[in-house]
Formats: C-alpha cells, sequence, structure tokens
C-alpha cells in the first residue's frame, strides 16, 4: 500500500522527501482494520463529512479523535480566523518557489507544522501545486511556477516538512484548477500528453517522493467529469498507478453528488454538517447504489490518516513525540525566506546594496506603510505582528521620509475605531455581542457567544468616530445582504447588496460594495451605525459565514497632489525606494485578473519619481507579475512578492546589503499586456480548452515573436559569477521503476568573479535535437545552489531524473524515454545559458 523507495546510495536530484517515520505501517494498519471492524454502517459513513467547517468528528467507541484541518500555504490559519488567534506569516507560496531552494522549503513545512500543533489542526490544507498556466490567474500568488518539475519538487520538499512534524497535508487542487473564472463548474478541456506532462506532474511527483497522507479534488471538471468523481483520474492513475494511499478531501463544497463521489473515490466531504454524504450515502448503501465494501474503502483511509497523526487509540502515529524536530524561531524563518526569495531584476550602476548610511531616503508608496504581506482568499493569515517597509528601514537606522504617492486601494481600510457587533435573531432581540476592533467582520463557522447560524437574522455594528481632519470623509460598505448605513444620524444607504456570480465564497472573496460622502468637521464626534441583514446563503450547506466590511477613507489630498507631493520627497533625498503593488481586489481566490497593468497611479507615480531622482529603487509588492512600463527608467527593481509578516525587516537587509536577495524567477513576466502566451481563462459554454497544449510558460515564450520582460530563472543578486566549466555523465543502473531516479549527473563548476559572498542557483535545461516539433525546445530538468566566497570556484552536482527524458505516448498510454542525443544546458535563466554539453541518451535496455 505503500510508496516505499528503495535507498539510493546517493541522493535524488532535489530532496530526498521521504519524511522520517515510526511505528511501523503494519502496526498502524492493524488498528484501522481492528477499528474499522468495530463500527456499524453509520458510524463508518459519519467519518467521511465534516462535523463542522472544519473537523471531521471524533467516536469514543473506537477511541478516535476528533481531526482538525486548518488552511495554508502561507501559514496555519487554525479554526479561528480572527486577529486574537494569530498565526507566523511566511511568505507566498511564489515567493517560496523563488528561493529554489529544497531544503528551507523543507524548513517552511516543518513550521507549519509547528504551527498546526500549537493551534490543534492535525492537517494542513497545502501545498498548492497548480501551474501559472496564465499570469491572468488569480490564485497564481498561492502556486509555484509555470514549471510542472521545480512545482513537484518543492511540493514534495514542503509536503515531507510537515509530515516531519507528523501533521498531514494535502497537495491541492487535484488537477487543472488554474484559474479561477467559473472555478465551481469549469469543465477544463485538455489532451492526456499535456495533463500528463504538465498538470499532474507536480502531484505525481509528490505522491511518489513524499507520500502526501491527504490530497484535495479541486472544484472543476477535467474533460467532462468533476473532479470529486473523477474514477479515472483520482482511483485508476492517482491510487492504482501512483500508490496514493492518503485521503482525498473534497474542496469545500465540491462534493455534489453521493453515489458518483463515493464510487469516484472521495473519502471525504467538507464543510459539515450537510453533505452529500451521511445519511444521504447510508440510504445509498441500503437501496445498493453503493456497495458497502467501497464505504470500507473510504473509511479505512480516514482512519489510517487519523492514525498517521495520532488520533487513534492503539495506532502508534507515524511520529512519535520524541521525533519531532526541534523548534523553530516562526519570526525568524520568515524573515530568511523572505530575503531569500527577493528577486533583482534590474540593478544599473549597481546602486543597490546602498552604504549602511545612504543618506536620506524617501520612501514613497501606500504599501510602504501597509504593505500586502500574503494574497486573499483562504490562504490569508493574520500574524501578531507586520513589520512594513517603513518600519524595517527606521529600525535599521536609516533617515527616512515619507510620501503616500499614489493609494491604489479603492477600497477604503475598515473604520479604525473599535466596534459593538450586536448578534441578533429575526425579532431583533440580541442573542450575543462582541466588540471587534476596527470596521472588519468576518465570522467563518463559527459565530462569537456560540450563537447558531440558523438562529442568526441580523448584525448590528455601532461605534463612534472623531474625525481627524475637517472636510469630506468617504464611507464604504462591502459585503452580501441587506445593509442599512447610518452616520451621524442621517441614512445613506439602506439596500440589499448581491455578488456576482455562483460561487458561496464571493461574500468574502469578491464582495459588492457601495461608496458615501459626507461633510464632517474635524474632533466633532460621529455616530455609525452599520445594520446588516443576512442573506438566506449565510448558513446553507455548512458554510456558515459572515463577511462585511464598514469603511472609511479621511479627507485626502488629490492623486495629483499626492504625486507632486511624492516627487517633492524624492528630489529632496539621494535615493528614492518607491514601493508599488496590487490589492486585494486584483490578487485573490475567487477571481482572475482582468489585466496585468499596476492598479491605480502606480505607473504614473514611478515614472515621475524617476525623472525627479535618478536613484531611483522600485520594490515590486506583488504575488504574480505585473507590467512595468517604467523598468527600462530606475536604476533598480526588487521584486519581494508577497513577502509575509518580516517583509519590512527583510526589505531593509537587503537594500542595505546586509543580506544578498536570493530569488530567482520561477515564473516569465511579460513586457507588455497582451504578449503572454497563454491569456484566456473565461470558458465558453462552461469549457475552458487548454488549446496551447504543452506550452505554457516558458515553453511558449521561447516560440514567440516577442520577448519578455524578464525570463524564468531571471536574479541577479550582489555578486557576478562566471561558469567555467561543465561535465556531464550518464549513469549506469539507473533502469528501474522509479522515474526519479537520476540517469544522468552534470558537474557545473561557477566561480563567484564579484566583491562578495553570494549564492547561485545553477540551473539545468535540456535540449533536444529539434526534429519533433511537438516537444518544448527545452525543460528545466535540475537545479541546485552553491555558495561561494569572492574568487572561489565551486561545483554545483544536479542530478537529471529519468522522467526528464519522457514523453508521454497517449496511445500506448505510458511514459515513454526518447532516447538520442541532448544538449544538457547550465545556465542563469532560461535564455541566459552559459555552457551546453551533448549527452547521447540510450534506449532503455
Ligand atoms: C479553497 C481551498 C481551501 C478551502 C477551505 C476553498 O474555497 O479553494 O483551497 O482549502 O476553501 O478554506
Amino acid at each position: 500500500m505503500n510508496t516505499e523507495h528503495p535507498e539510493h546510495a546517493e541522493p535524488r536530484t532535489a530532496t530526498d522527501a521521504t519524511a522520517v517515520t515510526a511505528g511501523t505501517d503494519a502496526d498502524r494498519e492493524a488498528a484501522v482494520d481492528k477499528s474499522l471492524s468495530r463500527l456499524s454502517l453509520p458510524a463508518k459513513v459519519a467519518l467521511l463529512a465534516g462535523a463542522d467547517m472544519w473537523s471531521l468528528p471524533a467516536d469514543e467507541s473506537i477511541g478516535l479523535g476528533r481531526l482538525v484541518m486548518s488552511d495554508g500555504p502561507a501559514g496555519v490559519r487554525g479554526e479561528h480566523w480572527s486577529a486574537d488567534d494569530p498565526s507566523v506569516a511566511i511568505p507566498s507560496p511564489t515567493a517560496l518557489a523563488a528561493t529554489w531552494d529544497t531544503e528551507l522549503v523543507r524548513e517552511a513545512g516543518r513550521l507549519l507544522a509547528q504551527e498546526a500543533r500549537r493551534k490543534g489542526a492535525h492537517v494542513v490544507l497545502a501545498p498548492t501545486v497548480n501551474l501559472h498556466r496564465t499570469p491572468r490567474g488569480g490564485r497564481h500568488f498561492e502556486c509555484y511556477s509555470e514549471d510542472p518539475l521545480i512545482t513537484g519538487d518543492l511540493g514534495a520538499a514542503l509536503v515531507a516538512g510537515v509530515q516531519d512534524g507528523g501533521i498531514a497535508t494535502t497537495p491541492k487542487h487535484f488537477v487543472a484548477n488554474d484559474s479561477e473564472t467559473d472555478r465551481y463548474t469549469v469543465d477544463v478541456h485538455l489532451d492526456e500528453r499535456t495533463l500528463r506532462e504538465l498538470y499532474l506532474a507536480p502531484f505525481e511527483a509528490i505522491v511518489r517522493k513524499a507520500t502526501p497522507w491527504g490530497l484535495m479534488a479541486a472544484y472543476n471538471q477535467v474533460n467532462g467529469t468533476g473532479m470529486s468523481e473523477h474514477t479515472a483520474l483520482n482511483q485508476e492513475v492517482l491510487r492504482e498507478e501512483w500508490g496514493f494511499d492518503g485521503v482525498l478531501v473534497s474542496d469545500w463544497t465540491g462534493a455534489r453528488d453521493t453515489v458518483r463521489c463515493a464510487l469516484g473515490g472521495l473519502d471525504v466531504a467538507m464543510p459539515g454538517p450537510a453533505t452529500v454524504y451521511g445519511e444521504h450515502l447510508v440510504a445509498a448503501v441500503r437501496d445498493g447504489r453503493v456497495p458497502e465494501r467501497t464505504v470500507d474503502d473510504l473509511a479505512r483511509r480516514v482512519l489510517r490518516l487519523a492514525a498517521r497523526v495520532g488520533l487513534l487509540a492503539g495506532a502508534p502515529a507515524a511520529v512519535p513525540a520524541e521525533l519531532l524536530p526541534p523548534a523553530i524561531d516562526g519570526e525568524a524563518l520568515a524573515h530568511r525566506i523572505a530575503a531569500r526569495s527577493f528577486v533583482l531584476l534590474r540593478n544599473e550602476g549597481g546602486l543597490l546594496p546602498l552604504a549602511e548610511q545612504p543618506g536620506r531616503v524617501a520612501v514613497i508608496g501606500a504599501a510602504a506603510a501597509r504593505p500586502r504581506i500574503g494574497g486573499g482568499g483562504s490562504a490569508e493569515v493574520l500574524p501578531a505582528r507586520t513589520v512594513t517597509p517603513l518600519d524595517g528601514l527606521r529600525a535599521a537606522g536609516v533617515d527616512v521620509s515619507f510620501a503616500t504617492g499614489s493609494d491604489a486601494l479603492s477600497n477604503p481600510a475598515p473604520v479604525a475605531v473599535p466596534m459593538t457587533a450586536a448578534l441578533l435573531d429575526a425579532a431583533g432581540a440580541e442573542l450575543a455581542g462582541t466588540v471587534v476592533p476596527d470596521g472588519f467582520v468576518r465570522w467563518i463557522g463559527e459565530l462569537p457567544g456560540r450563537v447558531a447560524f440558523a438562529d442568526l437574522a441580523q448584525v448590528r455594528l455601532a461605534g463612534t468616530l472623531v474625525p481627524q481632519g475637517s472636510g469630506t470623509h468617504r464611507f464604504t460598505v462591502r459585503g452580501a445582504g441587506r445593509f442599512r448605513l447610518e452616520v451621524d444620524g442621517r441614512v445613506l444607504f439602506d439596500d440589499v447588496l448581491v455578488p456576482e456570480g455562483d460561487d458561496p465564497a464571493a461574500a468574502f472573496l469578491a464582495p459588492p460594495q457601495r461608496l458615501f460622502s459626507v461633510e464632517l468637521t474635524a474632533g466633532r464626534a460621529v455616530d455609525l451605525v452599520l445594520d446588516h441583514t443576512l442573506p438566506q446563503a449565510a448558513g446553507v450547506a455548512g458554510f456558515g459565514l459572515v463577511s462585511f466590511t464598514l469603511g472609511h477613507a479621511a479627507p485626502a489630498l488629490t492623486e495629483d497632489e499626492l504625486i507632486e507631493e511624492a516627487v517633492a520627497a524624492a528630489r529632496a533625498a539621494r535615493v528614492a525606494v518607491v514601493v508599488v503593488g496590487t490589492t486585494e481586489e486584483v490578487e485573490t481566490e475567487g477571481v482572475d485578473r482582468a489585466d496585468l497593468a499596476l492598479p491605480g497611479r502606480q505607473d504614473d507615480l514611478v515614472h515621475r519619481v524617476a525623472a525627479a531622482n535618478p536613484n531611483t529603487v522600485v520594490v515590486v509588492n506583488a504575488g504574480s507579475p505585473v507590467l512595468m512600463p517604467w523598468r527600462d527608467q530606475v536604476a533598480a527593481v526588487l521584486l519581494t512578492w508577497f513577502p509575509g509578516q518580516e517583509a519590512g525587516a527583510a526589505l531593509a537587509d537587503v537594500l542595505l546589503g546586509r543580506t544578498e536577495p536570493g530569488g530567482r524567477l520561477p515564473t516569465t513576466w511579460p513586457a507588455g499586456a497582451a504578449d503572454a502566451p497563454v491569456l484566456r481563462v473565461e470558458p465558453q459554454d462552461g469549457v475552458l480548452p487548454y488549446e496551447e497544449g504543452l506550452f505554457i510558460g516558458y515553453r511558449a515564450w521561447q516560440r514567440s515573436a516577442t520577448a519578455p520582460a524578464y525570463w524564468f530563472g531571471h536574479g541577479l543578486g550582489y555578486t557576478d559569477w562566471e561558469y567555467e566549466g561543465m561535465e556531464v555523465r550518464h549513469l549506469d543502473g539507473a533502469d528501474d521503476d522509479d522515474p526519479y531516479r537520476a540517469v544522468a549527473e552534470a558537474t557545473v563548476w561557477v566561480r563567484n568573479t564579484g566583491g562578495r559572498t553570494g549564492r547561485e542557483t545553477v540551473q539545468v535545461y535540456l535540449a533536444h535535437d529539434g526534429v519533433d516539433r511537438s516537444r518544448p525546445d527545452r525543460h528545466l530538468a535540475g537545479f541546485a545552489s552553491v555558495q561561494a566566497a569572492p574568487g572561489e570556484r565551486v561545483a554545483a552536482r544536479i542530478r537529471i531524473p529519468r522522467r526528464a527524458f519522457e514523453t508521454w505516448d497517449t496511445p500506448a498510454g505510458r511514459w515513454l524515454v526518447r532516447a538520442g542525443v541532448y544538449a544538457v544546458e547550465a545556465g542563469r535563466s532560461v535564455a541566459d545559458r552559459r555552457l551546453s554539453v551533448a549527452l547521447d541518451l540510450p534506449p532503455r535496455s
């Protein structure tokens, strides 16, 4: 049942992702079988569906504990999504991927396990290993890359790290959930070769290398069948072919048909308690539509998961307490990953690093004071603290001035006063009350005062605002349902807001909003009252959700005035650091991106600041590609992604040269809006065809007439490297069944020719003779990082797995090793290849 790998004499290409485990599988299986045999049909079925938003029920009769799941991947939220239960917020997955460092990602996984334990969770709903098919994908920030090899290697490392800590993962969303438009229903059509070579590839690598204890099925359909019911992919490929023995859990509300899900191999329907399993599944077994042995299979896998995480009496946990990894300092690790992930895209004249005492630095941009540390949606975690870029530079002793420059947020922030929130029933009687720190309310799955969702009809938010300035104040109401807003005794709004589309989570992912202007006088307190009547759907299908915002913005300068102020600040300083980025409306789960431009007037701002100060550094705070029309006019461009809670501390280190920016792009960044090879995310008549086949990301850019702004793999660091030589040898005895076993090894000698110690990510690409145009011209075959002091020469050893030489043979239904002459190329990006050696791969004996 287990995907055990034989011991290899030498490590694999990247991480050897096998987690340390104790207690044998046989011990656990014996306990699982014993427990299963003692359960009645309804008791077995009860294990297969959520008891609530995040957990599976306990069963005392067999000593089974309550099993709690919690979202990742940028931290572990726990069951409560609130500021008084904070989580360590690490950089988002694109940042993690930019480190190209499986060991560091494994360490991040161990931190997630530690956080999960602290929060009483047993399963982390991560990593997200869908691909960057197009930069328009709204959840791009939450996945790793446009390349399946690096995605699989990093995904396996994260899973191994979390499971080192005895906590389960659910790599997600299986499969072809690569954009968000109509995500609940979209039917992705793609050919088998593309499915195998691109979209299934990371899942296969993770399952075979890291043996995840769970996996999450996607919402979408693939070639006409919903992924929660996809027998061919879930049973035949995932379980039978790859040997997956973990739990397949639905995406939230993704299980829609009792019989098809059960027969299709979906073990768990989330959230509960109202699901298509429960009494519906009991009835389906009783009337013969689902065999009881199918339920046994599903329940066995749930019990196996419980055993692995130590929740089943009589079964040894996979990782006993004495084998848990040493405690990790979460803040320190978040800080380290951030600096290692920052990508120096451009550095004209070596402006960076700045001197330790760089003189006056004008810090410009709303995101400098209010950075986006993570992307929106289920991945969002609330840290105990956030170090902003401004905080970070000030703490480093830099003499800074600040100007907002441009505030791209079209949504004012939640009104910054404590508010009382009264929970009322349909008759207006108060059921419970609480205080929220500002005008933002979000309760998911659980209500204050343990009020039942079924009883809650209305929420009344009330508070007092003392205006800071006289003039036009703006208020916004954001959410779904009926709202009545009263400011200073005047009713500004009394109507219903309805979200677009049929996404049950739209009320918090992409809520509608209304904006109002009121003249107020500085210092004269005004009462604010927002009554919210919940939409019908709020408590339906177990998706208990209350989410709305009362926003407020004090009178501000006009956009032109803000830019003028920033230009003046830039002129008066030696260096200008402009922080630009996307907003929560632009990069979030639930919606795709309309375009790739920076929102608001940020491009204007950069142009103007760059014209005023030649020493302009632009810091890009975005989780995925944005257009940078000014990139050749500024001295330096530093991409910091969504950097997690230690954002500003890491930024100060990198700007001042205390740390090198270690990142390399895991995805190609286009120069113009229309240049990206794949742009379409909108289904037609419910179908989204992946017409481009294998040609996504750099595989497509290599054949495009236009060059991107920055290629896959690009990133400068603070020193220079000479690629001095490469040797490639074919490894004998690699003819076993493990497609990740290395069949060749490249040794690449690089010399640090710059003036400081640095780290280089050596990338190896495989190019074939070009005769077969159905294959991309070249693809990433392996990578490794090395460190060297000035003048030092070091060797990077990169092992190339057999899979890198294989293509999927659709008629035969199997992988085929493509023997022949390859060019093994080593370089700094897919476009900056410095060395090439021919390798004649013999046919498999
Ligand atoms: C997301 C999943 C997430 C789940 C639970 C869904 O809407 O697609 O990635 O794990 O919600 O929050």
